[in-house]
């Protein structure tokens, strides 16, 4: 410990510059804009690889952005962690609700603002500089490799196909991702599970052409009010989802796993104050805890149409459109799913109106075994760097990816994020704490010690 300790106070300054470095490139994935940004930053994350000791270091092209590939194979009988991460970013928009602009890193009270500070770059940037730590002081006690990708905000559409066709040189004995979130740096925690993913959309096309809202209006059916009536409709008064067999197959937890996940260090209060909501929302019978964590939810990520600009326009909107996510847990399949929701928005449509329903991507849920070596030498390591024993969570987000590893490559992926969930990921002004990026920094390089150990 003491070894890790002295390097990064050595290497404090430079450590945070790279990573300030870094978070200046604006590789937002999902816009074609940032095209040129998005390669450059692939480049950046190889050439540290390569400077941080990785051999066969490759920028994988691929048929949307490259995979990021190296690796230190020190002794083929040592186990291989295979590390993941991800340099895309979300988009930084709306922009103005930003107090500095995204992709110039700004600290203010012990954190660093910028898009992606916290996701994704900020936190697969740790295994990179810990990697560094464990070359330099020769203490990296098992084989490791790097895929860092760039379209995980996307979809992760070419992972899979990369990871099929490479199943011979990513094998190892566990996925680790620095990509989740914790309670609290006071109470540490450890994330056992995913939510996955079913991504739809909706348009409600009305009459041929927009209307005099005086001339037609009553007599014609108003996309948008059908459109927020159909939603409204999908939970009922106890905010149940009620498309037909929508919780079939849902894995419900024991009355023990429920009080476990429950006693977990959390404050409403806080959590309310933190949103400044004056109360929470969510299925009846069930904690936030585990509305967030092991049960499904649908959510309404953008609606629109009709007039929208400056002053007002009398209108009836030819046409209505939403996107609707649904996170879903085990026992769920997403192209299930979307199928169901699809058949029953366009079930309830009334005539005097047009649906067209798409399905965009899916994941699938993924919860990690606790009794694993992987699992056990990640506890360790937390327990050891944060001085408290990690509490066991369940995450509400979704890595998509990570159930096709199992699939694949037929091991587990250990989360071992440094985040938190206040830490506006997706939102303006996305934080990550300087202290988490250090903290992580000792705590991975312990992670590696433990894993070696315990598999032996
Ligand atoms: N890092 C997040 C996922 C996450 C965040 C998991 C916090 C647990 C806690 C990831 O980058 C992400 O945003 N995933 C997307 C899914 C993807 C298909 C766009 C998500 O969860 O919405
Ligand atoms: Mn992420
Ligand atoms: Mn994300």
């Amino acid at each position: 410990m003491q070894v890790i300790k002295n390097y990064v106070e050595e290497h404090r300054q430079r450590f945070l510059d790279e990573l300030f470095e870094l978070l200046r490139f604006p590789s937002v994935s999902a816009d074609p804009k940032y095209k040129g940004e998005v390669l450059k930053t692939a480049d950046f994350v190889a050439d540290k690889l390569k400077a941080a000791g990785a051999e066969h270091v490759e920028v994988c092209a691929t048929e949307g952005y490259p995979i990021v590939y190296g690796e230190k194979m020190k002794d083929p009988t040592l186990p291989t962690v295979l590390v993941y991460g991800h340099y895309d970013v979300q988009p930084p928009d709306p922009l103005d609700l930003w107090h500095t602009p995204p992709f110039e890193p700004t600290v203010r009270d012990g954190k660093i603002y910028a898009r992606g500070a916290c996701d994704d770059k900020g936190q697969f940037y740790m295994h990179v500089k810990a990697f560094e730590l464990m070359m330099r002081t020769e203490t990296l006690p098992c084989n490791i490799k790097f895929m860092i990708e760039g379209e995980e905000e996307v979809g992760s559409d070419n992972l899979g196909k990369f990871v099929s066709q490479n199943t011979e040189r990513l094998k190892a004995d566990v996925v680790l991702i620095s990509d989740t979130s914790m309670l609290s740096m006071e109470n540490p925690s450890l994330e056992t599970g995913l939510r996955g993913l079913a991504y739809m959309e909706v348009e409600v096309q009305g009459p041929n052409r927009d209307l005099h809202s005086g001339v037609y209006g009553g007599a014609v059916a108003n996309p948008a009010t059908i459109l927020c009536q159909m939603i409204a409709s999908l939970h009922d008064e106890n905010n149940h989802i009620t498309i037909p067999s929508f919780y079939d197959g849902v894995i419900e937890l024991s009355a023990e796993e429920r009080k476990a996940l429950n006693d977990a260090p959390f404050d409403l209060e806080e959590y309310k104050n933190d949103l400044s909501v004056e109360e929470v929302w969510g299925e009846k019978g069930y904690t936030t805890i585990e509305r967030t964590g092991i049960r499904p939810t649908l959510e309404v990520n953008g609606i629109w149409g009709g007039y929208t600009g400056p002053g007002a326009k009398t209108v009836l909107p030819a046409k209505a459109n939403a996107k609707i996510s649904m996170r879903l847990v085990p026992g769920q399949d997403w192209k299930k799913i979307s199928d169901l929701f699809k058949k029953h928005i366009e079930s309830i449509a009334p005539k005097s109106v047009k649906v067209k329903v798409t399905a965009h991507h899916g994941g699938t849920p993924y919860v990690t075994p606790t009794d694993s070596i992987a699992f056990q030498a990640a506890f360790r390591a937390i327990e050891e760097a944060f001085g408290k024993q990690p509490v066991p969570t369940r995450g509400g987000g979704s890595i998509p990816i990570v159930a096709l590893f199992e699939q694949e490559l037929g091991i587990k992926t250990v989360l071992m994020g440094f985040g938190l969930d206040s830490d506006n990921l997706h939102s303006p002004n996305e934080k990550y704490d300087i202290f988490n990026y250090y903290k992580g920094i000792e705590t991975i390089p312990l992670f590696h010690k433990y894993f070696a150990e315990l598999s032996k």
